[in-house]
């Protein structure tokens, strides 16, 4: 008797049939990958013959004007040459990474060693790791909306429910904590926070990280903070460390090289192991237990990591910022001359959010409608809020060079004005 399976299945030929792909694939699914993936469909106007400008992916390094400092990659150079770093990692990563990531990031409070880190593939691999050591199938994990899909991709391919807490716009995208709270039951086994973020380009204040800490605190729930974007804050604004907030919340908190140092190809990235009280005693075995499913990141990054932290000089990250920030002021003056579009400020990271007035325009059905329109027209990627949980809004990257955010967002205003009532 076939299996339903195989029952749905096409017989390919020598007898064989469609192979079925498993249900944890068919359960994970990324809506920026399937939404860049979509074709442009033929609309009623001809497609632009424009150079196409792509405002949708938060990598810095696609445009050649953000390039990481040359001692960044000397100290790659020297870990190839050195011929030691050829053979497999521990699987939590290479010692001298994991002290050198202990000590950068140990604060006063909140001491660390080299048993508190472990080394992963990218942010991503740091997000997958702490949702899949917190959470088992048939639990939730509470995330934010607006948010970054991999959260919510990781969640549903494991059968871990997502619930979303909403973030508020006008309040400079706080966390609706009363709406936290109302989210969590006995099977919460998670919170996860994003500061600063992305989709938002937000920073959140000590005073309101302490308030997500108290929600841990009141219900006993472990906090994950994805702090990718950690340091990378505009003119006014102060970045703080959760960790550095609570004696008593467990956290683990994720990192990486990828935005920072500009480099999201190299793939490291990384769990600080915040135990408090010892809480996370068995979670730190099970970080153990997962990351030798990969054996960790690659050896010779890793192996640089002491040096690219020590040779960097002290005034890159300023640069860096300040430069983020030209280019996020950029767009965010020429959006507000763009009617029926509201930006809302960003204080870090690499992104711009846009509320869009959908009244205001004739022919445009929502956020997709309008991204996919734009991108025919004028050649123009930018990704809808539907990526992030979000509809109604827009994502913009600001990395690009000035010359193109400019000429963007006179395209975003010329698509506008033609489809405006
Ligand atoms: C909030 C956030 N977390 C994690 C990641 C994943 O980082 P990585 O590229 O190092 O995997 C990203 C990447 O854009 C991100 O924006």
């Amino acid at each position: 008797m076939p299996s339903s399976t195989n029952e749905t299945s096409n017989t390919v030929s020598g007898g064989w049939s469609t192979i079925q792909p498993s249900d944890v694939s068919r359960r994970t699914f990324n809506p920026i990958r399937d939404i860049l993936s979509r074709p442009v469909q033929p609309l009623s106007t001809p497609k632009s013959i424009k150079p196409p400008i792509s405002l949708s992916i938060g990598d810095p390094t696609v445009f050649g004007n953000f390039k990481t400092h040359s001692a960044v990659v000397e100290a790659v150079e020297e870990a190839t040459r050195s011929y030691t770093f050829n053979g497999y990692p521990p699987s939590v990563g290479v010692l001298q990474a994991r002290e050198a990531v202990a000590k950068k990031y140990s604060c006063p409070d909140t001491p660390l060693n080299s048993n508190d880190v472990i080394m992963t593939s990218g942010c991503s691999g740091a997000v997958e790791m702490a949702i899949g050591v917190l959470c088992s199938e048939g639990q939730n994990i509470l995330l934010p909306r607006p948010g970054f899909c991999l959260y919510n991709t990781v969640a549903g391919s494991r059968n871990i429910e997502a619930r979303l807490y909403n973030l508020l716009a006008d309040k400079n995208w706080e966390v609706d904590i009363d709406h936290m709270e109302s989210l969590i039951d006995s099977k919460t086994a998670a919170i996860l926070i994003n500061n600063p973020s992305n989709p938002c380009g937000s920073n959140f204040t000590k005073a309101h990280l302490k308030a997500i800490l108290a929600v841990c605190e009141r219900h006993k729930i472990p906090l994950i903070s994805d702090e990718i974007y950690a340091d990378m804050v505009f003119s006014g604004q102060v970045f703080t460390p959760t960790a550095t907030l609570t004696s008593t919340v467990p956290i683990l908190t994720l990192g990486g090289l990828a935005k920072q140092w500009l480099v999201p190809g190299w793939r490291i990235g990384w769990i600080l192991v915040h135990d408090r009280s010892g809480a996370f005693s068995q979670v730190r075995q099970g970080l153990f237990a997962l990351s030798t499913l990969i054996n960790g990141p690659c050896a010779i990054v890793q192996a640089a990591i002491p040096k690219i932290f020590s040779e960097v000089p002290d005034d890159y990250l300023p640069e860096l910022n300040e430069k983020l920030e030209a280019h996020a002021r950029i767009l965010e003056t020429e959006l507000k001359k763009v009617p029926g579009i509201d930006v809302i400020t960003p204080q870090g990271a690499m992104y711009v959010m846009a509320k869009l007035n959908l009244d205001m325009f004739a022919d445009i059905s929502d956020d997709a409608d309008f991204c996919q329109k734009l991108k025919w027209e004028e050649n123009v990627e930018i990704l809808p809020g539907e990526c992030f949980a979000y509809p109604g809004t827009v994502r913009l990257v600001i990395t690009p060079p000035q010359s193109e955010l400019k000429t963007a967002t006179e395209r975003i205003r010329a698509f506008c004005r033609r489809h405006s009532n």
